[in-house]
């Protein structure tokens, strides 16, 4: 199947991680993604997954209501994020599952450490951030990987939130910045 990712409104800037991240993904495991808005990122994952004929669960988190900083684009205004992303993503539909809750409620529906891989791209404030770093930490299987978009200055929020998280975990933290992202994998 061609990648098709491109079609998609999005921030996608991150394909070298989500590329290693089906590589290690184990067959049967779980990969969850924390904001997905239109679908960028989920459809390149979810073809990426395909092509490399890696069989594991894929679950896509968001309120589709869109972030703080969202409120006046047409999709927010008008109400039809969640439909262009179902439209968006029906070539792949049968091959991830969308959980429409806000992140933290989305979170306690998982066991603690049942997840292989958590990337976080949902609000970019530094509490939101602080708050999901704490809430989806402890789902993530040892060994497991816990990732983020926006680490960025254009998001002083994220940097913070990620650097005071990760002082308390510093050997577990891989890289900063790379793709606009931040790596970690539990130790
Ligand atoms: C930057 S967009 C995601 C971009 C997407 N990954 C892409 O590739 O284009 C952030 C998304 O997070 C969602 N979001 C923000 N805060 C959230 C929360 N607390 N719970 C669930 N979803 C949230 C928004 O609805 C929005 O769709």
């Amino acid at each position: 199947m061609e990648h098709f990712f491109e079609s998609i409104e999005g921030w996608f800037t991150f394909p070298r991680l989500y590329t290693m991240l089906v590589q290690q993904t184990p067959a049967g495991g779980t990969f969850v993604e924390v904001g997905s808005w239109k679908g960028q990122s989920l459809a390149f994952l979810t073809v990426e997954a395909i092509r490399q004929r890696r069989d594991f669960r894929i679950v896509a988190v968001d309120t589709w209501q869109g972030s703080s900083e969202h409120a006046s684009v047409d999709s927010i205004r008008q109400g039809t994020l969640f439909e262009e992303f179902t439209a968006n993503l029906s070539p792949v539909a049968d091959r991830f599952t969308a959980l429409r809750l806000p992140s933290l409620e989305a979170a306690a529906t998982f066991a603690d450490g049942s997840l292989d891989a958590v990337f976080i791209d949902a609000a970019h404030e530094f509490a939101a951030v602080a708050a999901d770093l704490e809430a989806w930490y402890p789902k993530v299987k040892r060994g497991g990987w816990f990732c983020g978009h926006d680490y960025s200055s254009a998001w002083p929020g994220v940097v913070r939130a990620v650097d005071r998280f990760f002082t308390r975990r510093s050997g577990e933290l891989l890289s900063r910045g790379d793709e606009f992202c931040w790596v970690s994998r539990r130790a």
